[in-house]
């Protein structure tokens, strides 16, 4: 009888009253997050001076294309970040923006995902003032967000101007007026239906802050009619909106590189509505009313470019 009571105790599976129950560490359990990364154009963009933070206040229209990366974010891999990029030219580590967005929301919200990894998928080209590597951060901010659910929008904007200017401008999308660094950003009208842009992005690079520093000294010389753009966007008068495209880092960039207005001529003769450099380059894009012509003209560029593509404005 005794010998059994004890055979009996020896078999229970609970501890001892008062013993430490000691478990193998749980291993995180991953979640994958995916977004997409939408392409930025200019429209219009304008230097206003230099600030004595040694940005520059700016203002610009800005519009969403159809020209997108992915990316797929995994959390909690339980191992080192890592950012793995198809385009073995753009930084894969925390050189990338990507990083530094993620490094700034978990810094913000005080977290640790356990381990991280962003692949990112370009169709953006890169070095073309198309904004891809802050739409990249900025699509980053949005799916940790969209997870989390931590920020308003508007603090999530602040976190962005953290990482780059361009960046509260990629979360809120669509078309809106960006002033200041780029980050005061109001929304405006779509553009009208049927429009659609040819981007050219000829094989030349420049340095952005070389550029803002080339425009302190010799002046804007193009300066854009921004109330005439937003008349004609609030018109909803394509062939104005055309005629208002306007860029002031343009000359700077055409006197170096002749391709920008061969671009240029090529888009007009092609029936563009008009044709301009987005941000500081190298892409060029022509607006069109009709699509056919549009991609006759991405065709016709061929000599002058490697690159061309038709696409459509991204709605608000
Ligand atoms: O903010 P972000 O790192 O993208 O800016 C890159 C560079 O562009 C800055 O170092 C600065 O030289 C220039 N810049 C500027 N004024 C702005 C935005 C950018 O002078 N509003």
């Amino acid at each position: 009888m005794s010998n059994q009571a004890t055979g009996n105790r020896h078999q229970s599976t609970d501890p001892p009253v008062g013993a430490h129950i000691v478990r193998p560490p749980e291993a995180p359990v991953p979640v994958i997050l995916r977004e997409t990364a939408y392409g930025k154009l200019n429209l219009t963009l304008d230097v206003l001076g230099k600030r004595p933070d040694g940005y520059h206040d700016l203002e610009m229209v800005m519009c969403s294309v159809a020209l997108s990366d992915e990316l797929e974010l995994t959390l909690g891999t339980g191992e080192a970040w890592s950012v793995v990029c198809d385009r073995m030219d753009l930084p894969q580590n925390e050189g990338n923006l990507c990083w530094k967005a993620a490094r700034a929301y978990f810094d913000a919200a005080g977290l640790d995902p356990a381990g991280l990894r962003i692949a990112l998928r370009k169709a953006i080209p890169a070095q073309a003032g198309m904004a891809g590597g802050s739409a990249d951060a900025a699509a980053v901010l949005r799916a940790l967000n969209r997870h989390y659910g931590l920020f308003s929008p508007e603090a999530l904007r602040e976190i962005g101007l953290r990482v780059g200017s361009d960046v509260p401008y990629c979360l809120f999308g669509g078309m809106a007026l960006a002033r200041g660094r780029g980050e005061l950003l109001s929304r405006l009208p779509a553009l009208p239906k049927g429009l659609c842009f040819v981007l050219a992005k000829p094989e030349f690079s420049v340095s952005t802050p070389a550029l803002f520093r080339q425009l302190d000294a010799v002046g804007v010389t193009q300066r854009p009619d921004t109330p005439a753009m937003l008349r004609a966007l609030e018109a909803g008068n394509a062939a104005e909106i055309g005629r208002q495209l306007a860029n002031a880092f343009e000359p700077a960039v055409a006197a170096d590189y002749p391709v920008v207005e061969q671009i240029r001529r090529v888009l007009l003769a092609k029936g563009a509505l008009g044709a301009r450099l987005t941000g500081t380059g190298s892409v060029v894009f022509g607006l069109f009313d009709d699509e056919d012509a549009a991609r006759a003209a991405a065709a016709a560029l061929a000599p002058l470019c490697p690159q061309a593509w038709t696409v459509a404005p991204v709605d608000n």
